[in-house]
C-alpha cells in the first residue's frame, strides 16, 4: 500500500505566509495568441451506448427525437457551442467500413464491435447521420479514418462519397442515397492510435503507410482536407520524433492521447468513491500533461520551426473503472467534481501553448469515459464536465492574457507539486475579459487578489460550480446537485480584484 505523502510545501509568496490566499499577474502585454475554439471539441465512438442511445435512437423510438437524433440530448449540446466532433473512433474506426453505413438502413450490414465489448453493431448510425448531426451542431465533423483494416481505395471513395459536388461516382451514390450536396469535411484522422488498436505499427511503417494513404485523399471542388496523422500517447517521444523526421511535411497535423488514469494493480480506481490522496493524486497527473506537451512540441518545434503543423490532443480525459452492473468494455463511468477539475485545469493548461496545440478532443461526449451527459432510456443528466465546458465556452476563439499565479501548493504521492489554484484569462472580439479559476483544495477557500492595473471595466459577473464534497455528482434521481449558480465573491479595490473562492469551486467572472 501507498503511504500518504501529503506535505504542505512553503509558498514561494511574499504575502501569503499568513493566509491561504494566492495572487494572480496579468500579462495582457505578453497576448499574441488565439485560444483556438478547437480546443473545445468531442469526441463520439461507437462504443458503448456513446452512439446507440446517447446521441441516436432511430427515428422509431419512443424518446422524443428528430429524425432519430435525442432532442433533450440535442438541446444541452447545443448549449456548448462544439466546434468540432471526431468519429467514428477511437479504436473503432480501424475496423469500420463506411459503405456499410449508407443506403437503406434495412439492408445494412451488422458486424462485432470488438474492441468495445464484442457488441453487435447494426451500422444504422453511418455517414449520414453522423454528417447531419454535425449540421444540426454546427460543429466541424472531424473523420477518422481506417488505416489499420481498411484500404487506400476505401477511405479515397469515402473522402470522394462526402466532398465531391460534381458528376463523381462517389457524388451519385450519394445522392442515389438522399444527399445531393456534398457536406464541409475538413477535418481527416489518417487512422488513429496506429501504434496499437489501429494496427501495432512501428513509427517508420506507419510514416511511410501516412504518407501513402494521404496522397490519395483528395481535395474535391472547394473542399479543402486537414490531415491528420495518428499520433502518439502519453511519454511516447519517438514516435512523434519519427513522424516529424518522415512526414511533417505530407501532414497538417499531429494527434497525441493523453489519459488521466491514475489505478494500479488492474483497477484505474471508482468514479465516485476516493479519498484525498486518490484526489490529490488525480489532480498532479492531470498536471503531468503540461510536460507532456511540452515535450511533444520540443520535438515538432526542431523539425517545424514555423509551427505549420498542429498537434491535436484528439482524446483526453478520465478513465476509471466501469460503473458496477454495467455492460463490460463499455466504459460507463460516473463524473464527479474531481473530473470536473480534471477538465478546468487542464482547459486552462491548454490555452497556453495554442500557438502548436490547435485541437483538442475530451472522450467522450455521451455516456462513455469522462462524458458531459449521461442517459438512461429516457432519462438524461448532465455532468459537473459539462458545466465546466459550458462555463468555459466564453475562452473560445478570444485572445488568451498569460498571467502567473503565486499560491499554495502541495505534493502528491508521486511527488508531483500540485497548486491549489489554477487560472486562465482571455479577452473576446468585444472586449469582455473572462477569468477562469479554481480552487481544488477541498477544505480551505482562496482569497485571491488579481491585479487588474490598466484594465478597463465597469461591471464584475460570475458563475460558479462548487461542491460539499470532491465526490458530488450528479444522478438521475438528483440531476442537479452540482450545477453553475451565480457568484458574487469578486470585488474590485485599488485596482486589483479581490476574490473569496469557496472550497472545492470552479468559477467563471466577466469583466465588462
Ligand atoms: O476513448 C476510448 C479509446 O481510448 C479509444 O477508442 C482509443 O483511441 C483509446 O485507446
Amino acid at each position: 500500500m501507498r503511504k500518504l505523502i501529503l506535505c504542505l510545501t512553503v509558498c514561494i509568496s511574499f504575502t501569503l505566509q499568513a493566509q491561504k490566499g494566492a495572487q494572480i499577474q496579468l500579462h495582457p502585454e505578453k497576448s499574441t495568441q488565439i485560444i483556438d475554439r478547437h480546443i473545445y471539441g468531442q469526441f463520439a465512438e461507437h462504443l458503448g451506448s456513446c452512439i446507440y442511445g446517447g446521441l441516436w435512437v432511430g427515428p422509431d423510438s419512443d424518446i422524443p427525437n428528430t429524425d432519430g437524433y435525442r432532442n433533450d440530448v440535442l438541446e444541452a449540446l447545443k448549449k456548448l457551442q462544439i466546434p468540432n466532433l471526431r468519429w467514428p473512433g477511437g479504436c473503432f474506426a480501424d475496423e469500420y467500413h463506411w459503405m456499410d453505413g449508407i443506403g437503406p438502413r434495412e439492408n445494412h450490414p451488422k458486424m462485432v464491435n470488438n474492441n468495445w465489448g464484442g457488441t453487435i453493431e447494426d451500422n444504422s448510425f453511418g455517414t449520414h447521420e453522423f454528417l447531419n448531426l454535425c449540421e444540426l451542431l454546427e460543429c466541424e465533423p472531424y473523420i477518422s479514418g481506417n488505416v489499420g483494416s481498411g484500404t487506400v481505395e476505401e477511405l479515397a471513395k469515402w473522402v470522394e462519397y462526402m466532398t465531391s459536388e460534381g458528376d463523381s461516382p462517389m457524388a451519385r451514390l450519394r445522392r442515389e442515397n438522399g444527399r445531393d450536396k456534398a457536406w464541409k469535411v475538413k477535418y481527416l484522422g489518417v487512422g488513429n492510435e496506429s501504434w496499437g488498436c489501429g494496427g501495432s505499427m512501428r513509427p517508420e511503417y506507419y510514416a511511410d503507410l501516412y504518407r501513402r494513404y494521404a496522397t490519395y485523399c483528395r481535395n474535391y471542388d472547394d473542399n479543402r482536407l486537414f490531415k491528420i496523422a495518428s499520433g502518439a500517447s502519453d511519454y511516447d517521444y519517438n514516435w512523434t520524433e519519427i513522424l516529424m523526421k518522415n512526414a511533417a511535411y505530407h501532414m497538417d497535423g499531429l494527434s497525441l492521447h493523453y489519459y488521466t488514469v491514475t489505478g494500479w494493480e488492474g483497477s484505474k480506481g471508482a468514479a465516485t468513491i476516493f479519498n484525498k490522496e486518490e484526489y490529490y493524486n488525480t489532480i498532479g497527473k492531470c498536471l503531468e500533461i503540461e510536460d507532456v506537451l511540452i515535450k511533444h512540441i520540443e520535438i515538432m518545434d526542431k523539425y517545424d520551426p514555423q509551427k505549420r503543423v498542429a498537434l491535436m490532443m484528439d482524446e483526453w480525459g478520465t478513465w476509471w473503472d466501469e460503473e458496477p452492473e454495467t455492460t463490460p468494455g463499455h466504459l460507463y463511468q460516473q463524473n464527479t467534481m474531481r473530473d470536473a477539475f480534471v477538465a478546468a485545469l487542464t482547459l486552462n493548461l491548454f490555452h497556453k501553448y495554442t500557438d502548436r496545440l490547435k485541437m483538442a478532443n475530451i472522450a467522450q461526449i455521451v455516456n462513455v469515459l469522462q462524458s458531459m451527459i449521461l442517459t438512461n432510456n429516457k432519462q438524461m443528466v448532465l455532468t459537473p464536465t459539462y458545466h465546466v465546458f459550458e462555463m468555459y465556452k466564453v475562452h473560445q476563439d478570444a485572445i488568451h492574457i498569460p498571467l502567473d499565479i503565486l499560491c499554495e501548493k502541495i505534493i502528491d504521492s508521486n511527488k508531483r507539486e500540485v497548486p491549489m489554484v489554477s487560472a486562465s484569462a482571455s479577452r473576446n472580439k468585444e472586449g469582455k475579459i473572462h477569468i477562469t479559476l479554481a480552487n481544488v483544495d477541498p477544505d480551505n477557500k482562496q482569497e485571491i487578489t488579481l491585479d487588474t492595473t490598466g484594465q478597463k471595466f465597469n461591471k464584475i459577473t460570475g458563475r460558479i460550480l462548487r461542491a460539499g464534497s470532491i465526490t458530488d455528482h450528479n444522478t438521475f434521481d438528483r440531476p442537479d446537485l452540482v450545477k453553475p449558480v451565480s457568484f458574487t465573491g469578486a470585488k474590485t479595490a485599488e485596482g486589483q480584484l479581490l476574490i473569496s473562492l469557496p472550497a472545492a469551486s470552479i468559477a467563471v467572472l466577466e469583466l465588462n
